[in-house]
């Protein structure tokens, strides 16, 4: 099996007598409340999702992500996870301290070592992480609102925080246990934000027909206005799975965390996580994790060509579409037919005929089309 990124999965998750005798320390520790994506992310951390990291990037790392592409020991990481906080939270804190992070309950959720503070620059991160600094691009928007300093340091992961999906979700451990029961050699992950829809399918199938298993998982998280709700996602794959694929050939499970839409960057992000899952390779399409028209369409499948030693293998897909002189569904690169024959689906134009209260056709499975329309308004609002 393909081991993790960095070669060592990693674990911050605190047990049994480390666990107990942290309890009355934490009393005495100065707490810092974390969001909701915040908290989900240093879950991530402590379970291994984002192996190699250990906590939240130092400066050296954090420079080094932004300009290299990679950790300041040269491997591979184009988005950097950080952790921000303002002057006024700080209070005097220092590098070397100790301090928990808790969720909106004041439950402790982790504890913190602190190795670095510093000031960053909110316009050079978003124009080096997403390519922009136009205020429309929705991490752009949230870059310009993030506190002024950045806390970094390892982890310790004392609660997990809770999450409505908590039946859906599987850890690196665990799909690495699934992918051995099942005696898959390879492994193909399947990255996605949203509602299936043919073309997805069609890549999922012929990249399966390569490999021994799929790994369905779509990103749970925040995400931008007029995407598709978490619950709607979850519940159309299910039905996707459950009458399109062999049950020994497909898992599904959630990644929760949030949506960067960083095109090329994500689309390397999303294949080492999906590495730390267990899988030999990864499918990138037509403008994965784009938004609007921020990226040229193939620039997350041109940005592995940087990473050669990435360790998990991109299948790279063209645009699909259905072609109505093939009466098949075909891509650029096997259908000799004209553009006007084509059936382009896209999962804005799937929003588009939802939102018309058309049943989206020949675009999506009917059962799936049948869960979506049991939501008046299957779409994210903010
Ligand atoms: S993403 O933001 O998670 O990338 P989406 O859920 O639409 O968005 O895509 C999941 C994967 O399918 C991505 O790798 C994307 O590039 C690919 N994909 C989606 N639609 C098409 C299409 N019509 N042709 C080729 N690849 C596609």
């Amino acid at each position: 099996m393909v081991g993790p990124h960095g070669g060592k999965l990693v674990d911050r998750t605190l047990k049994g007598k480390q666990l107990e005798r942290i309890q009355d320390e934490i009393v005495e520790l100065p707490k810092m409340v974390v969001n909701k994506e915040l908290a989900n992310d240093i879950r991530n951390i402590a379970e291994g999702v984002f192996s190699p990291l250990e906590g939240f990037l130092g400066q050296q790392d954090y420079l080094n992500v932004l300009y290299d592409k990679r950790l300041a020991n040269d491997l591979p990481w184009t988005i950097p996870i950080v952790l921000d906080t303002s002057k006024h939270n700080l209070s005097g804190l220092t590098e070397g301290d100790d301090i928990v992070l808790a969720d909106k309950t004041s439950q402790p959720i982790a504890l913190l070592h602190i190795t670095d503070i510093f000031n960053f620059d909110k316009k050079e991160m978003a124009s080096l992480v997403f390519g922009t600094t136009d205020k429309s691009h929705p991490s752009v928007a949230k870059t310009f609102h993030m506190k002024e300093l950045l806390l970094g340091g390892k982890l310790d992961l004392i609660n997990k925080p809770e999450s409505s999906y908590e039946t859906h979700r599987l850890s690196p451990v665990e799909t690495r246990r699934l992918f051995k029961e099942k005696g898959w050699k390879t492994v193909v992950g399947f990255q996605t934000r949203n509602v299936p829809h043919l073309g997805h399918e069609y890549i999922q199938k012929t990249a399966l027909s390569l490999v021994d298993g799929i790994f369905m998982q779509p990103i749970i998280g925040r995400k931008k206005s007029g995407d598709f709700k978490d619950e709607v996602v979850i519940a159309t794959y299910q039905a996707l799975i459950e009458n399109y694929y062999l049950r020994e050939r497909a898992i599904f499970g959630i990644l929760q965390t949030e949506m960067r839409y960083a095109g090329p960057r994500e689309a390397i992000f999303h294949a080492i996580i999906r590495k730390n899952f267990g899988c030999t390779h990864f499918i990138v399409g037509r403008d994965h994790a784009g938004v609007g028209n921020f990226y040229p369409p193939l620039s997350a499948q041109k940005i592995f060509k940087d990473f050669p030693d990435l360790g998990v293998t991109p299948l790279l897909f063209p645009c699909v579409f259905y072609c109505e002189r093939c009466e098949a569904m075909a891509n650029e690169k096997i259908c000799p037919h004209g553009i006007r024959y084509r059936l382009d689906f896209s999962g804005t134009k799937i929003r588009a005929a939802i939102s018309n209260g058309q049943t989206a056709g020949l675009m999506i499975r009917p059962e799936v089309a049948k869960v979506l329309m049991k939501w008046k308004n299957p779409f994210v609002e903010m």
